[in-house]
């Protein structure tokens, strides 16, 4: 789905480890940023008119068999274009310059020489400022069509302008906080060079979704898969806005939920937005099937399979749906093909409705495919979602079936959700749920021995699981206050009948992973 604002960045993605990040800083300048493949061709590029263009870096060099490239035609577009380290290589490579390995590869901190301090890119910058550098190639020679603008001690040429064209470049990387000043260059970027005005808002990006959407549904009905997590509570309140009753919301009980979570649900989308909320309680159907299999795999293949067929069933039964609507975002799951404008790669493995919208025959809607996390939070918050729910943490799709370790039963699944929902409660009072990016409960299949009052018990062990993280590709384990824990450990053994031990996880991501499965 194709956004329309007035004033919108495209960015080109050549396969950086930075381009999200160039994205979100754009935003935070208050203008709208695309992230689009690197191979848009120019005539596309023309239709989507953006203010400016950026080009990402890239792990390439432009010499590389198969080195990722763009339509050269976009630098006769007229459309402003600000290259980062691949990307000034490749705009300079591609105009008519020469780009070859560096003698060192440069890493890290530079110290960047600004020869032209009154050109509009470098407006409010000192003569010499730190900026973070990462790359082995460097462009050698401007073709006498650029003009050099800063330099380092050991590449001249590091940042650049075109004589005749709106074009630019920079060795370094604005976008990352090692560039302490790289937000005015961004900034320069946008609002002297593109002329944008930076009227871009969450506020005014809801209602142009909104109005979007309404445009796409028209008299059409529309089903919407609920988890219980902020995506999809944040684009089931879109639709809602959008389409109001033609909206179906079904959220599938399987059994392995959270204590209160189908309340949670339908507080907020029965009571609150007032949505026709389909709950289908399938729970004795995925327990039955989950009855003594122990091989973690085997459980996540089972629970995906049924959901689809219990999802099936129910959609069948809303009649007339022709869309169906997904909260994926841009991490998630990265569309390639003809109609999309995105970079062609697919990341996520966890993707829990993955290709159901095409196998029930459904044109899939997808509002929140450019933004990120934090943004989508941010939109949660805007629709007036609960606070509660716009910052939960994320859950997996099967559920409590990766944190009850080996088979899972209804009595395990009881013991679990009574100490995690003790774990998470206590974090929510010392205000710290927050300040951790996935918290919750395991419970372990083994029995160990304990003293209770006068007699010997032989009871459960649960383990705790905290952690921080960015992207939970990595993350640490979280240096929670012993007092705390010990306080959470008190009261699972007290309340929770049926555990005697409980013990924190000190691991990492990698070698650990957050789930113990
Ligand atoms: P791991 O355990 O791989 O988890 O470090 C990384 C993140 O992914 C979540 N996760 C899942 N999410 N379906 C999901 O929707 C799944 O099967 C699944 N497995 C793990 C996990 O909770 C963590 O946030």
């Amino acid at each position: 789905m194709s956004i329309h604002h007035d004033e919108r960045i495209l960015i080109f993605d050549f396969g950086a480890q930075y381009v999200q990040l160039i994205a979100r800083r754009v935003r935070e300048l208050h203008v709208f940023a695309q992230i689009v493949r690197a191979d848009l061709p120019a005539s596309r590029v023309k239709e989507l008119a953006p203010t400016g263009i950026i080009l990402s870096g890239s792990p390439h060099s432009v010499y590389d068999q198969g080195a990722p490239t763009c339509d050269p035609a976009i630098f006769d577009l007229g459309i402003p274009i600000l290259g980062l380290c691949y990307g000034m290589q490749l705009t300079c490579h591609l105009l008519g310059g020469q780009v070859k390995p560096a003698k060192e590869r440069e890493f890290g901190r530079a110290h960047l020489q600004i020869q032209k301090t009154d050109h509009p890119l470098m407006a409010g910058l000192p003569q010499e400022t730190t900026v973070w550098m990462s790359h082995g190639d460097q462009v050698i020679d401007a073709g006498g069509l650029f003009t050099p603008l800063a330099s380092t001690s050991t590449c001249p040429i590091a940042a650049v302008q075109h004589q005749t064209k709106p074009v630019y470049g920079l060795q370094f990387h604005p976008e990352v906080s090692h560039t302490p000043l790289g937000s005015i260059l961004l900034k320069n970027f946008l609002y002297q060079i593109c002329g944008c005005t930076g009227q871009w808002k969450m506020q005014s990006f809801v209602r142009e979704t909104i109005d979007e959407l309404k445009t796409r549904i028209g008299n059409d009905r529309v089903i919407c898969g609920l988890s219980g997590g902020v995506d999809s509570a944040v684009v089931a309140a879109l639709l809602i806005k959008a389409a109001g009753t033609q909206v179906a919301c079904i959220f599938v009980n399987n059994g392995l939920l959270r204590a209160g979570e189908v309340e949670s649900v339908r507080e907020t989308f029965e009571n609150h937005f007032k949505a026709d909320l389909h709950v289908v309680d399938a729970r004795e159907q995925f327990l039955n099937a989950l009855k003594g299999v122990t091989d973690p795999q085997q459980k996540r293949k089972l629970i995906g399979h049924i959901f689809i067929d219990v999802f099936q069933k129910e959609a069948k039964n809303i009649q007339g749906a022709r869309f169906l609507a997904q909260g994926t975002l841009y991490p998630d799951v990265i569309e390639s093909g003809a109609a999309a404008d995105g970079p062609a790669a697919t990341i996520k493995t966890h993707h829990n409705v993955g290709g159901l919208p095409e196998q029930l025959g459904f044109e899939l809607i997808e509002p929140l495919r450019d933004l990120f996390k934090d943004e989508v939070r941010a939109m949660g918050l805007e629709l007036g979602l609960p606070e509660s729910m716009v910052w939960r943490h994320p859950f997996p799709g099967p559920g409590l079936a990766v944190r009850c370790l080996g088979a899972v039963e209804e009595a395990k699944l009881n013991i679990l959700r009574q100490a995690d929902a003790i774990f998470l409660d206590e974090l929510h009072k010392a205000h710290l749920y927050r300040e951790v990016s996935q918290a919750f409960a395991v419970l372990l299949p083994v029995q160990t021995v304990g003293v209770m009052g006068d007699g010997r018990t032989y009871d459960s062990v649960v383990a705790l699981r905290a952690v921080k993280t960015d992207d939970f590709m990595t993350a640490d384990w979280a240096h929670l206050p012993h007092e705390f824990l010990s306080k959470v450990s008190t009261r699972i053994i007290n309340e929770v009948r049926g555990v005697n031990r409980v013990a924190y996880d000190i691991s990492s991501k990698p070698p650990a992973t957050i789930e113990w499965e």
